[in-house]
């Protein structure tokens, strides 16, 4: 047993950090442009303006992606090129730009999958109010009928949001991320709940509209927990850390479970509701019902995980992580296990066939003297998390797909172009693409389907 005979394996992007073309063709100006353009917000002075050139240079990418064999490439759609105002008028050339990347894609054999809504919202919205305006929902609802009618003809595969934990925490609570707002909690919640509200909204309109039957997930990020043994008490303590403690809003705005259970189990966890109640906003059985759309699959970005066991009587304890613990050149531990572990509690709790959505690392990448990419450390951390995934698969938790993130080194947000996540470096003074070492590794694991792990 290992990775089913359909497994999906793809890399995935988003449109600010890959297309730029940031004021070309008819685009709108979305939250990204303008956050950049302030001093002091992003290393360097970077910006998305011209990003690895996807806009213009798609087609050579996806060749490279059909060098790497992939089978699916997970990207997202930049709202304010379609629509500019974010509502009403739809731009022609948005479309066209689209059209030809999803023609490309299928003419290559490669699936697209398309993210709705990947952090760059139009600049006109976010003038009424953004996502705390509850009107976003239709605005939303509009964005997703265009998508429908334009592009589901070809494209079977959505998640409506990627990781609103991140840029609703990091955007509007920390200033850290577009539209950089340092908003209270009464709002972060009220945003919560729009947001949620908007995904039920787009889930409905896709169905709606789409020309042929669709699949429909989303893609949020998380704070989880692993246990250290298979003991059951230091399983429960790490299923229970994952999903259900609230202590502090802060630590809520990266608890999955708050926006994934409206979404899959149709109410919010129970603690955090009784924890946070003074600052709700008004939370209605419609509403609920509106969140509450069934889903074909659950989406799961996953980068790492903190250890834990049971204590002595039954409570969380933390296993430090010993000095000179693995980490990425951003910094993040490496943790292989919360590919075997937490894919098992999503599909417990859940019950819908898992994507990993992102997984991946950021390392000091060169081209070397030889004129190849020599990134070993990205070889060896993709090998030791699929391997946990494929034990995971092979215990029959229902695994559809993997994507790496990212296709190609790309605008880090905040740390614009200082981090390298791709199995595809990028020269960005001149554009020109070389794939890793990892990227030539990625397609043997895909040849095999994960055999030779
Ligand atoms: C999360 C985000 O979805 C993606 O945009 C980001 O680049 C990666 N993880 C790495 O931080």
């Amino acid at each position: 047993m290992g990775f089913k005979r359909d497994f999906i394996w793809g890399a995935a992007t988003a449109s600010y950090q890959v297309e730029g073309a940031a004021y070309e063709e008819g685009k709108g100006l979305n939250i990204w442009d303008v956050f950049c353009e302030q001093k002091g917000k992003v290393f360097g002075g970077h910006t998305g303006e011209v990003a690895c050139d996807q806009y213009h240079r798609y087609a050579e990418d996806v060749q490279l992606m059909k060098q790497m064999g992939l089978k699916a490439y997970r990207f997202s759609i930049n709202w304010a090129r379609i629509l500019p105002d974010g509502v009403g008028e739809i731009n022609p050339a948005g479309i066209a730009y689209y059209n030809h990347l999803i023609d490309e894609l299928l003419a290559n054999g490669i699936e697209p999958y398309i993210t709705l809504y990947h952090w760059d919202l139009p600049y006109a919205l976010h003038k009424k109010g953004g996502w705390l305006n509850e009107e976003c929902v239709e605005w939303f609802g509009e964005y997703a009928k265009v998508i429908a009618e334009h592009f589901s003809d070809r494209v079977k595969f959505y998640f409506t949001f990627n990781e609103p934990q991140c840029f609703i925490a990091l955007g509007y609570c920390g200033d850290v991320h577009a539209p950089g707002l340092q908003y209270g909690y009464r709002e972060y919640f009220q945003i919560c709940h729009n947001v949620l509200k908007s995904h039920g909204k787009a889930v409905l309109v896709l169905r709606k509209y789409a020309k042929q039957p669709v699949q429909i997930g989303f893609a949020p990020t998380g704070a989880f927990y692993f246990p250290e043994t298979n003991k059951s008490e230091d399983i429960e303590v790490a299923r229970k850390a994952t999903f259900e403690e609230f202590d502090t809003v802060e630590g809520s705005m990266w608890h999955v479970a708050w926006l994934s259970d409206p979404i899959m189990l149709g109410h919010y966890p129970e603690e955090g509701l009784k924890k946070f109640a003074k600052y709700l906003p008004k939370i209605t059985k419609e509403d609920m019902e509106l969140i509450y759309q069934p889903l074909d699959f659950y989406g799961q970005n996953i980068y790492n995980a903190v250890k834990v066991r049971a204590g002595k009587e039954g409570e969380l304890e933390i296993v430090k992580r010993y000095d000179g613990f693995p980490k990425t050149a951003i910094d993040w531990p490496v943790t292989p296990e919360c590919l075997y572990w937490l894919p098992k509690f999503f599909y417990e709790r859940y019950q819908k066939p898992i994507y990993i959505t992102e997984n991946g690392m950021s390392s000091t990448d060169w081209i070397s003297l030889d004129g190849k990419v020599h990134d070993y450390h990205r070889i060896d951390f993709y090998h030791r998390y699929l391997k946990e995934l494929k034990q995971a698969a092979s215990e029959g938790v229902d695994i559809a797909g993997y994507f790496a993130w990212s296709l190609m080194d790309n605008f880090e947000w905040a740390k614009g172009y200082s981090e390298r996540f791709g199995m595809i470096f990028v020269d960005y003074n001149t554009q020109e693409r070389t794939i890793k070492d990892s990227g030539y590794w990625y397609k043997e694991v895909i040849e095999y389907n994960g055999e030779n792990l």
